[in-house]
């Protein structure tokens, strides 16, 4: 394998000392940028670009093109899983993610299938090692998965959903059902991720995209305790370094402490917890990824710069540290702000690691 040229990404997850703050951004390839949506055009619709593996990389590494990040995360998306457990993802044109059946019953939950990586999601570990390829050690390759709470919640809903009213009946209802959907999607994701990662992705992050709307005690027995399992299952090293893994639950600030417990290398912050704040709670077990709020890229690039040096003064001296948003990157911003966004972090960074 091609040595890597920028590895600060992975040293600074695993808190090893770097010279600048790593910076990437959640939906980093995606409809702000105006190759993304010709890409799309060309390939036809959204699901045709995840799983063409010549579009998938052509796509992942058009943000790389334009801007100094230092990692690339796979183009695809969290619902490929389920797609595989036989449920049929389509996307309607603005309208989001939705599946053509949806799991009602235990019968149906009983009935859902463990997908193999190779046989049933091969499009995405050839995406994977194009992407590997493609990228020539510029950058480290960063896979994901959904949780198993997420994926769930658009299992049972059969799609997006406000108040996951149908998910959330279930597991109050039928915990049983709810628990083996869990176990299954957690089985489906430790093998699909380490798919990946045997496939060449150099480290790994588990998207909670809904885990912030459990109560507290919910949260750790239906979300936090499958994500345990899944890092618990993970290939930790491969040819010959660490992979860490990140965990990202979106309003998972108040439960920073038992998140760290659960053994992954990382947490992902949303904007709305206080980065310093964070760092005196779990700062001495985990590295943390985040956090600035993805509207302030709406903003004039001083505005943009100020909110980073806040982040970056919160956090303070020392590794530990990767830069991102709070979620992801929305379809309207600027690219240019993006640009912004990421030269402040590389040059604002650098005296808080001398
Ligand atoms: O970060 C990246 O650049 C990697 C690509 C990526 C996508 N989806 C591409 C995508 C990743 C990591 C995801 C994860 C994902 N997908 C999550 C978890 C992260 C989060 O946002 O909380 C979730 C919940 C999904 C499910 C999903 N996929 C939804 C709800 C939607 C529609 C929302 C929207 O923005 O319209 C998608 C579609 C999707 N996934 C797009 C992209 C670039 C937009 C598709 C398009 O081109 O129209």
């Amino acid at each position: 394998m091609t040595a890597l040229k920028n590895d600060r990404f992975l040293r600074a997850l695993l808190k090893q000392p770097v010279d600048v703050t790593p910076v990437w951004m959640m939906r980093q390839a995606g409809r702000y940028l105006p190759e993304y949506r010709a890409s799309r055009a060309k390939a036809g619709d959204f699901m045709s670009l995840c799983m063409n593996p010549a579009f998938a990389c052509e796509v992942t590494l058009q943000p790389l093109e334009r801007y100094p990040l230092d990692a690339a995360i796979l183009f695809s998306d969290i619902l490929t899983v389920p797609d595989a457990m036989g449920l049929g993802l389509y996307f309607e044109t603005g309208e989001g993610p939705r599946f053509r059946k949806t799991v009602t019953t235990l019968a149906d939950i009983e009935a859902l299938p463990i997908p193999d990586p190779q046989k049933d999601l091969g499009y995405v570990m050839d995406a994977v090692s194009t992407i590997r390829r493609e990228l020539n050690g510029r950058v480290p390759l960063i896979g994901f998965a959904g949780s198993p709470w997420t994926l769930a919640t658009y299992m049972v809903e059969g799609g997006s959903s406000k108040d996951f009213r149908k998910s959330k009946a279930m597991l109050y209802d039928n915990p049983h059902a709810m628990h083996l959907l869990l176990d299954k999607l957690a089985q489906s994701v430790t093998a699909y991720l380490n798919g990946q990662i045997l496939a060449g992705a150099q480290a790994v992050q588990i998207f909670d995209s809904w885990g912030g709307s459990l109560s507290a005690a919910a949260y750790q027995e239906f979300s936090l305790a499958y994500m345990r399992k899944i890092v618990n299952g993970l290939i930790r090293e491969h040819d010959g370094r660490k992979v860490p893994v990140i965990l990202f639950t979106k309003g998972g600030g108040m439960w920073l402490e038992s998140i760290a417990d659960a053994g992954a290398d990382a947490l992902g912050l949303d904007w709305t917890c206080d980065i310093g704040e964070a760092r005196r709670r779990v700062g001495s077990k985990v590295a943390l990824q985040g956090n600035m709020d993805p509207t302030v890229l709406y903003a004039n690039p001083n505005a943009i710069r100020q909110e980073v040096s806040n982040i970056l003064a919160s956090y303070g001296s020392g590794t530990g540290h990767v830069f991102n948003l709070g979620h992801g990157i929305t379809p309207e911003v600027d690219p240019a702000n993006a640009g912004a966004f990421i030269e402040a972090v590389h040059e604002m960074s650098a005296k808080y690691h001398q």
